[in-house]
């Protein structure tokens, strides 16, 4: 019998739509191989479906997702709609009306790629961040006043709660004991933003109590971008808010060599929902519609929706091409290569049938 699991394909805008059809064929090659099956639900929802339609996706959208067993996104924007209007409209309303409460973004250095850091080596960056992914500056509450005159003013609240920030910690403390090194830094802004993230260190401080085997430590997020470029190897788990992981995430990512290699899991630690896999990069209107994003991390991202689905086997399969390929080339030019989306495809789905 091979397992079928259904899968709401949201390609969205610019890039993503590049980098979710060349995921799709090499999911294609991959079924037969691993013995597993897609069973693909099309959605249209991005800026193109907004200009005909006067909104990113149907009412009931949120219905038609948990009626799927993952969601596979590529990334929105247009350059003519406000960032704040395309993604409040399409990918802030799902991971929050989902409840996906952590951003699983993993960063690692392969074999081949050449990081920016003279003192970094293949090895010496491994990183699995855990973002935050419903709360904090990105909850939604604030507004504005007095528009329009010199006393014009705009308020941002950022949202903690207990439920929320626990549900987190958990999960990342259960990812942190999983992995060799069994080791997590805790990043917070607790000097200066005396309320709710001091409320993150108390809760911290309980959650850490039930996983003894983990070793941590806590740093304030300014200190640990020092961090993260002199003593790249000091780190392991990052587990950080949603602003906080939103930037440490693309610092990640260029550390390692590019954000077009860049993954992330939207998930619900609970599985209540299903998850939302995505690569961490946006829409890319500089380089859209030239055929020569880098699939690399959507690649990546399918391996982790793999993983996610129990499908150990080809999730390997997939990571294993990815290394393969980034070590002997094709690549794309945001790694210094020379080499298209089609064939960066087509070098993928060689590796998978060797
Ligand atoms: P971006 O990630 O789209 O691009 C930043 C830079 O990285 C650009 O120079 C781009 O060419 C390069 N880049 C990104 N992905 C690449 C890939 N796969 N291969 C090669 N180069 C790549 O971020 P930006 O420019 O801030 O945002 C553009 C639009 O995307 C905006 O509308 C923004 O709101 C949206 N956005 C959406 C996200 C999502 O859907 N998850 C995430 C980030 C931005
Ligand atoms: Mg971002």
């Amino acid at each position: 019998m091979v397992n079928a699991h259904k899968i709401a394909c949201i390609p969205g805008d610019g890039i993503g739509i590049e980098v979710i059809e060349a995921s799709i064929k090499v999911l294609e090659v991959m079924q037969p191989l691993f013995g597993f099956k897609f069973e693909y639900t099309d959605l249209p929802w991005s800026s193109a479906y907004y200009k005909k339609n006067g909104r990113y996706m149907p009412p009931d959208a949120l219905e038609i997702l948990k009626a799927h067993d993952a969601i596979f996104f590529g990334a929105v924007g247009a350059p003519d709609i406000p960032d704040h209007i395309s993604l409040w409209e399409l990918l802030l309303p799902i991971r929050q009306g989902l409840q996906l409460g952590s951003n699983v973004r993993p960063s690692k250095i392969f074999k081949g790629v050449k990081p920016p850091l003279a003192n970094c080596e293949v090895g010496d960056l491994n990183w699995l961040i855990l973002r935050e992914n419903c709360e904090g500056e990105y909850c939604g509450q604030g507004g504005r006043s007095h528009t329009g005159t010199p006393y014009a003013l705009g308020t941002e609240l950022a949202v903690f709660t207990r439920f929320g920030i626990e549900r987190h910690m958990r999960f990342a403390f259960e990812l942190a004991r999983q992995r060799p090194r069994k080791m997590l830094t805790l990043v917070t802004k607790s000097n200066a933003m005396r309320h709710g993230m001091v409320l993150w260190d108390e809760v911290f401080y309980d959650v850490a109590k039930d996983f003894p085997d983990v070793k941590w430590d806590k740093m304030l997020v300014d200190a640990v971008t020092i961090r993260m470029v002199q003593k790249p190897k000091s780190l392991d788990v990052i587990l950080c808010t949603n602003l906080h992981g939103d930037i440490l995430s693309d610092l990640a990512a260029a550390l390692s060599g590019s954000i077009g290699i860049a993954p992330s899991a939207n998930v619900d630690p609970e599985r209540k929902a299903p998850g939302l896999f995505e690569p961490v990069h946006g829409a890319a209107f500089d380089i859209m519609g030239k055929g020569i994003a880098n699939p690399i991390a959507t690649f990546w991202s399918a391996a982790e929706m793999l993983r996610w689905l129990g499908e150990e086997k080809a999730a390997d399969g997939l990571m294993s091409a990815i290394e393969h390929v980034l070590e002997h080339g094709p690549l794309t030019g945001d790694l210094g290569g020379k080499a298209n989306t089609e064939q960066v495809t087509q070098a993928i789905i060689s590796a998978l049938k060797q």
